[in-house]
């Protein structure tokens, strides 16, 4: 019986663990912010190419309002679902910035960027 204790511990102490790792996941992230968030990543990566010189696409990401009326292609993001957002499929396929036009969006902020847009509600 003695010999079975610290496996029966060792087991506990493991599912224990699993749970606390699991809560952690589940903890809602917060909401990015636009102004605070998103605009410091597009003004260094995308507003050169998307503002008040240049519009690419006749699409001005200065704004939220502006990327929601969007440019040439129609809204450049649908609120609250990033998969139908179209800045979100460019950058996901490396269309924008476009080819040799540094400094591309990095993983953590195209998760950023998603989690913005789908935790957006009610602008439309
Ligand atoms: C070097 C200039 C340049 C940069 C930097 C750039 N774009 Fe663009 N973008 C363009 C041009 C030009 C177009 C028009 C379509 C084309 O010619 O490919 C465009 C089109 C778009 C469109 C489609 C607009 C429409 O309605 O047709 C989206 C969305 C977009 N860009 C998002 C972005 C995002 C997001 C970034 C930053 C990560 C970015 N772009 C960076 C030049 C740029």
């Amino acid at each position: 019986m003695r010999a079975f204790l610290p496996i029966f511990f060792s087991g506990l102490l493991l599912s224990s663990l699993a749970e606390v790792a699991a809560r952690a996941e589940e903890k809602p992230r917060a909401a990015p912010d636009f102004k605070k968030d998103v605009l410091p990543v597009f003004e260094e990566k995308c507003i050169r190419c998307h503002g008040a010189k240049r519009r690419g696409g006749k699409l001005d990401m200065r704004t939220l309002s502006a990327l929601l009326e969007g440019g040439d292609t129609g809204p450049a993001l649908k609120p609250g679902n990033a998969k139908k957002s179209l800045l979100i499929e460019l950058i996901h396929y490396k269309e924008m910035p476009p080819k040799k036009e540094e400094p591309f969006i990095t993983p953590t902020e195209l998760e950023m960027l998603r989690h913005w847009i789908n935790t957006m509600q009610g602008k439309t």
